[in-house]
């Protein structure tokens, strides 16, 4: 059975400070023009039935910079749009790629070509996670705050993908959450009652933004409507606008909290313009941040590792 990334649970706190250490790393090479080559002629294919930017970008750039090759596969392009079973699409492109990376919408979707797969599958976003953003979104914090298990994190806003990701990163990295959700927004039940019973830290939700950030050194913050989601924008608008991250909130959390979004953002809905483009924002840096991890994630998972 390969290594699947399929959620951060997937993983032990070891093997999930190993792809962060291993990303910085990996930077750091790249700012001192080290070439890599040990992904020559390994590929994956990329499987994506929701738009991206950067996860898709960051997964090719990643692949290519580590000598490998991609095929880029967008859902209505293969025969899963016309109800072939995944367990098929699992097996075939087994025989192709050494990895697959797949965004989609149910999470049983990973988990089914996961199940049928003989090479790694890695979650690029569902409904229900985000793994890859959340790892180089630690990485992120642990760059500009020198570490993480002293620091609080605040969640502000939907409970969608992103909180579930960082609920589960909280337990197995072993740092304190704080998540403010608007009732009815919650992260998913399972997966918070899952870690409370077992997190060394505390991890809190609340429905005031203020309580939230009123401790943090750092504030997580993303659309009020997911990829999916389109059709209940307006309401959620109206539901989520104590919820924005702007100057008024900011003046309520610690001098020195910083601030992410994993993009693409909405100004002046989730977050102000004003907030966005301050030194306190570290959009770029995450996004950035993306390639060297998703580069350790193929390194680690495809193998091929130069010692
Ligand atoms: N942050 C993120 O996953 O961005 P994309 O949707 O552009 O990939
Ligand atoms: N929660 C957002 C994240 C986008 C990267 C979504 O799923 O659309």
């Amino acid at each position: 059975m390969p290594l699947h990334l399929q959620s951060l649970q997937d993983f032990t706190r070891e093997e999930l400070t190993g792809f962060i250490t291993r990303a910085i790393e990996l930077k750091k090479e790249r700012l001192d023009g080290v070439k890599h080559q040990q992904l020559a002629g390994k590929s994956v294919g990329l499987i994506f039935e929701k738009p991206s930017t950067r996860t898709r970008v960051s997964f090719e750039a990643a692949m290519y910079g580590l000598g490998g090759q991609v095929i880029f596969l967008s859902g209505r392009d293969t025969q899963l749009a016309r109800s072939e079973p995944l367990k098929d699409m699992a097996r075939v492109m087994s025989r192709y790629v050494d990895g697959m990376v797949v965004r989609t919408f149910g999470q049983n979707v990973v988990t089914e070509l996961a199940a049928y797969s003989s090479v790694p599958v890695i979650n690029a976003l569902t409904d229900l996670h985000h793994p890859c953003q959340i790892l180089s979104d630690v990485m992120t914090v642990i760059e500009k705050k020198g570490g993480i298990e002293n620091q609080k994190i605040a969640w502000v806003g939907d409970g969608n993908n992103m909180a579930n990701s960082w609920i589960q990163a909280a337990e197995r990295i072993g740092f304190e959450l704080i998540l403010a959700c608007p009732e009815g927004y919650d992260p998913d039940s399972e997966i918070l009652k899952n870690v409370q019973e077992k997190a060394e830290k505390p991890i809190r939700l609340v429905r005031s933004p203020e309580e939230a950030v009123a401790a943090a050194d750092v504030i997580n913050v993303d659309v009020w409507a997911s990829m999916g989601q389109e059709d209940e924008q307006e309401e959620r608008l109206a539901i989520f606008q104590p919820y924005q991250v702007n100057d008024e909130l900011m003046a309520k959390a610690p001098a020195g909290a910083i601030v992410l979004h994993c993009l693409p953002a909405h100004r002046e809905e989730e977050i102000t313009e004003k907030v966005l483009e301050s030194d306190r924002c570290v959009a770029f840096d995450q996004a950035e941040n993306k390639m060297h991890m998703h580069k350790a994630i193929l390194e680690i998972m495809i193998g091929g590792r130069e010692e």
